[in-house]
């Protein structure tokens, strides 16, 4: 049966669910008494949308179908389809740090290989070629080996096939700012950027004691870790920049160069107290990758540490509810603070974790009816919650965040501001920011543009920006974007689309810049509910990403005990076009001309 085809960019892949109740019933019956009243405002706005909004077509018979089709599916399709990347780190610090020590720690846990910019350099003056002579200069000196020597041999190294299937660990390089871009050129992005931190006078005494076996390759410190035998004693030797004069001048490099180097690594950047027992320091260093090895699988189910408050109405929310998909009762406005604070921390984890895979263009969209200001003003209270949660999340991580919103834009009799972020700014000013006084320091607000961008901002948070009555948010944003440089930038529910004005004129001002300077924003979380066209009740289903995970397709359904349920329908690969969410809740098999191949043709004679 024809059930799972992938179209040619998007694959879908119906969910396994429980037997469930049929009816899918299109009643009004949990309509809330002020519904109506949002749905007037709601309808009157909306006859105003473009085509992009997404709208359902089918028919109610058709859910129906699509549940009892999709109980015969495994979930394990979609999982054996999740490619578990391989790991890229980078580990920097200043000579005896500890890297060579982690690196033996990590690889024997990880399975990565380690490319030593250090050793490679070292095995070519055991080797006696012309290079490493040239190299030996250098070394000998405590400089920096020549860009030309060093660069090809790590691209090369990188490039081997051990290093493209297991991951790598690239230790000593990049030291230059000039070795950085080369990756960045390259377009080799590592997952997370460890620099290990020492004060400089411990260095020198890891340095001048440091020995090395050569027949297991271990490093040894006559102190700290001496060897465990005789024999090894008796074979250990000593590099020969290992004095303490060689190892002040390799120490003065380091702190020329790492500043520029951590400019480019900023966002995945993990600074590391190496000061501590090596077990200890691995220990942190372990949790970290752990975390990242985890954030590779698809986990939609268990919440990720930080704001408590958060996790707690996540999981206080999953118990009383048995949750399994995403919360239900979103048509009862306002929600209960549970589902408010499922969503916060939903979002919240997706956006942490895009950032710490060094995304920096992101986009939140989330669209339930209570974090959806178009339908009441006050619901911007809701919103600044959203926000509230995101900047203190990244605030206990260490990041300075700004909180942007703009400003009254436009002269004269066209000054203005949109309705919905009147007062904002107040607000956000007075909000609560917690007891350890995050705000001023770890937080401060701002207004979006080039101006409030500055050198200790580490991130920023972009509240709705949109257009006012005849006027463009455009250049603000994109000043800003240019000022920001690498930094993170996270626009929270922007409305970049075209605008109804107050007389139902609408403001195509700035369309195009617009529509491209969105697209530069990847999702790293986008919730929107389905509704049939032209209609704002009953609730069809939801489309939820949350990075990194694919798109999922939920129909709601109304189980024989009179409650709701979201069902998980279908996984995207990309955003589902309106046709393709069409197809699924239509039950219609799509994409005859392409045939599925390989693990897609097995499901589908499974299927
Ligand atoms: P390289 O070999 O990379 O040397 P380095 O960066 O100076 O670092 P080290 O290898 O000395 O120290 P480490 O941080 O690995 O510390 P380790 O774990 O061994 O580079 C050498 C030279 O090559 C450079 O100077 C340059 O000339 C050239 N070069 C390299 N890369 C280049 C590039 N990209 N571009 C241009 N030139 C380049 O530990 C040190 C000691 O401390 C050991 O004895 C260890 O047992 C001990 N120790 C480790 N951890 C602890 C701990 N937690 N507590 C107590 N002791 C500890």
């Amino acid at each position: 049966m024809g059930w799972c085809v992938p179209s040619l960019s998007n694959h879908y892949v119906p969910f396994k669910s429980s037997p469930l109740p049929l009816a899918a019933r299109n009643s009004f019956s949990h309509t809330p008494s002020n519904y109506s009243r949002s749905l007037l405002k709601w309808r009157r706005y909306h006859g105003f949308l473009d085509s992009q909004e997404i709208g359902i077509t089918f028919k109610c018979n058709d859910l129906r179908h699509i549940i009892s089709r999709s109980n015969s599916v495994s979930r394990v399709a979609v999982e054996a389809n999740a490619e578990k990347k391989p790991l890229k780190i980078i580990i920097s610090g200043a000579p005896a740090s500890g890297k060579g020590t982690q690196c033996e720690l990590i690889v024997k846990k990880y399975g990565v290989v380690h490319i030593s910019a250090g050793d490679l350099l070292r095995s070519e003056i055991t080797a006696g070629t012309e290079t490493g002579e040239k190299a030996k200069e250098f070394m000998e000196k405590g400089l920096l080996v020549p860009d030309e020597i060093v660069v090809t041999m790590v691209k090369r190294r990188l490039a081997q096939q051990d290093a493209q299937e297991m991951g790598w660990l690239l230790d000593g390089y990049p030291r230059s700012l000039s070795q950085a871009l080369v990756l960045e050129n390259l377009e080799i992005k590592p997952d997370l950027f460890i620099v290990l931190d020492v004060p400089d006078e411990i260095l020198i005494e890891r340095v001048v004691s440091r020995r090395l076996d050569p027949v297991s390759g271990k490093i040894y410190h006559l102190k700290y870790f001496p060897p465990e035998t005789e024999e090894i004693a008796a074979r250990l030797t000593q590099r020969f920049d290992d004095t303490e004069e060689k190892a002040r001048s390799r120490l003065q490099t380091y702190q020329q160069n790492v500043e520029s180097v951590i400019s480019i690594y900023k966002n995945i950047m993990k600074k590391i107290d190496g000061n501590r027992p090596k077990e200890q320091v691995f220990e942190e260093i372990d949790m970290i990758l752990a975390r990242k090895v985890e954030g590779q699988w698809m986990d939609h189910e268990s919440p990720v540490g930080g704001n408590e408050d958060a996790v707690k109405g996540y999981n206080t929310f999953q118990k009383k509810n048995n949750w399994k998909g995403i919360p239900t009762r979103l048509n009862n406005i306002p929600h209960s603070r549970e589902i408010r604070e499922y969503f916060y921390e939903d979002v919240r984890r997706s956006t942490i974790r895009a950032i710490d895979d060094g995304m920096n263009r992101l986009k939140v969209e989330i669209n339930i009816p209570e974090l959806n200001p178009e339908m009441d003003v006050y619901r911007i209270g809701t919103l600044m919650e959203l926000v509230r949660v995101i900047a203190l999340a990244l605030a206990d991580d260490g990041k300075r965040v700004k909180v942007c919103v703009q400003g009254s834009m436009g002269e004269g009799v066209l000054a203005g501001m949109p309705l919905q972020l009147a007062g904002t700014r107040n607000i956000l000013e007075f909000m609560d920011w917690g007891e350890y006084g995050a705000k001023g320091t770890f937080i401060n607000i701002g207004s979006i543009g080039a101006k409030d961008v500055n050198d200790q901002d580490d991130i920023f948070i972009l509240v709705a920006p949109q257009n006012a009555m005849g006027n463009c948010i455009i250049d603000d944003l994109q000043a800003m974007v240019e000022a920001a440089g690498r930094r993170p930038l996270i626009l929270v529910n922007p409305r970049l689309k075209d605008l109804p004005s107050a007389g139902g004129v609408m403001q195509t001002i700035g369309r195009e810049k617009r529509m491209e300077f969105a697209a530069s924003f990847s999702n790293c979380y986008s919730f929107r509910l389905l509704y049939k066209v032209g209609t704002q009740y009953p609730i069809m289903g939801a489309l939820r990403m949350s990075y990194p995970n694919p798109y999922e397709l939920y129909v709601r359904t109304d189980t024989e005990q009179g409650k709701e349920e979201y069902v998980n329908v279908a996984r995207f690969m990309e955003k589902p076009t309106r046709e393709e969410i069409n197809d699924i809740f239509s039950g219609k098999s799509r994409g005859k001309e392409s045939k599925p191949t390989g693990l897609w043709g097995l499901l589908s004679a499974m299927f």
